[in-house]
């Protein structure tokens, strides 16, 4: 995994459910579980200085997470606390970051609320979640996320688990507040449409690595790497034809503990040759801010 998001700016992560999108989060936000190794380094810039958070202790990234990273989930009803009123889960995020006092934490959870369109915020506060519908409650998660004004937000499939219609409330939100507040944010999704609404630049993934980054119109208007292209023809569209069955890719994502030692979409792919079954190909530059991992593509078809 190798990419970078600037500040205000939208980083998409797609790929096929399995893919690596949420343990590519939850390393970025040191949650993966103790079994689990994390190579490399992941900058993030703290009081104008670059700070490695694969090299924080517990104690400093716990004082990170939160305030200047945050995280919002799929689905809020397992990351809320049932038998809590929202708005002191917000108030004790603010004071888990912030020396204030309870009626000044209370306060700001308001006005969180308020930040994210609820109706009535004072009153809503003192509901539980079960007494907010699903959007609500993410409204509810989204203020959490905020109150601290944090410099980048994590979205794991944060608009899965709405209807299409309050999904696109909670799209038009996060793109407000990321003007607002200037936030950078990964939004990872499985639903290209989603991701081509709101990010500026796009990454796929597959198998547990990243095989095409690159901004929004490259990924989606000359996508280069054999599986974007796959993924992108089993979209329906309006003009789609259908009488024709939709274009699927044939086969399965390989398990991870049995990965090809090649490319990984090998077994899949109607463009391999016999060379893509050797190594696992580098990312390479195809565009000024594109990159896919193919050599048959970005050799236009020569190894
Ligand atoms: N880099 C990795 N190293 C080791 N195991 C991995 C890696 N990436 C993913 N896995 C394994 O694959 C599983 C699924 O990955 P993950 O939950 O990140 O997928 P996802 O893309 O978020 O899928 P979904 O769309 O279903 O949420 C993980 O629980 C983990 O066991
Ligand atoms: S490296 Fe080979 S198998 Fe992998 S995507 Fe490219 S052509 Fe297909
Ligand atoms: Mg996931």
């Amino acid at each position: 995994m190798s990419f970078s998001i600037p500040r205000g700016g939208v980083l998409g992560l797609v790929g096929e459910s399995g893919s690596g999108k949420s343990v590519t989060s939850l390393a970025i936000m040191r949650l993966l579980p103790p079994g689990a190794t994390v190579d490399g380094d992941i900058r993030f810039e703290v009081n104008g200085k670059a700070t490695d958070l694969a090299a924080l202790n517990t104690e400093q990234m716990r004082a990170l997470r939160g305030s200047r990273i945050s995280m919002i989930f799929q689905e809020p009803m397992t990351a809320l606390n049932p038998v809590m009123r929202v708005g002191d889960q917000i108030a004790e995020a603010v004071r888990a970051h912030n020396d204030v006092s309870k009626k000044e934490a209370r306060n700001r959870a308001v006005e969180a609320l308020t930040e994210v369109a609820i109706n009535d915020p004072a009153q809503r506060a003192l509901d539980y979640p079960h007494q907010l519908s699903g959007g609500m409650r993410q409204r509810v998660m989204i203020a959490m996320a905020i109150v601290n004004r944090p410099e980048l937000l994590i979205a794991d499939e944060p608009t899965t688990a709405l209807d299409v219609t309050v999904q696109q409330q909670i799209l038009d939100l996060l793109t407000q507040l990321r003007k607002k507040f200037g936030l950078a944010m990964l939004f990872i999704s499985h639903d290209l449409a989603v991701v081509s609404h709101v990010a500026d630049q796009v990454g796929v993934m597959y198998a547990g690595t990243l095989v095409e980054l690159g901004s929004r119109e490259e990924i989606f208007h000359a996508p280069a790497h054999p599986y974007t292209r796959g993924l992108l023809e089993a979209v329906p569209t309006l003009k789609s034809d259908r009488a024709q069955r939709l274009r699927t890719i044939d086969g399965s994502v390989p398990p991870l503990t049995a990965l090809p030692p090649g490319c990984p979409f090998d077994p899949r792919c109607n463009l391999r040759v016999e060379t893509c079954s050797r190594d696992l190909p580098p990312l390479e530059r195809v565009g000024p801010s594109h990159w896919a991992r193919c050599p048959v593509v970005n050799n236009g078809g020569r190894v």
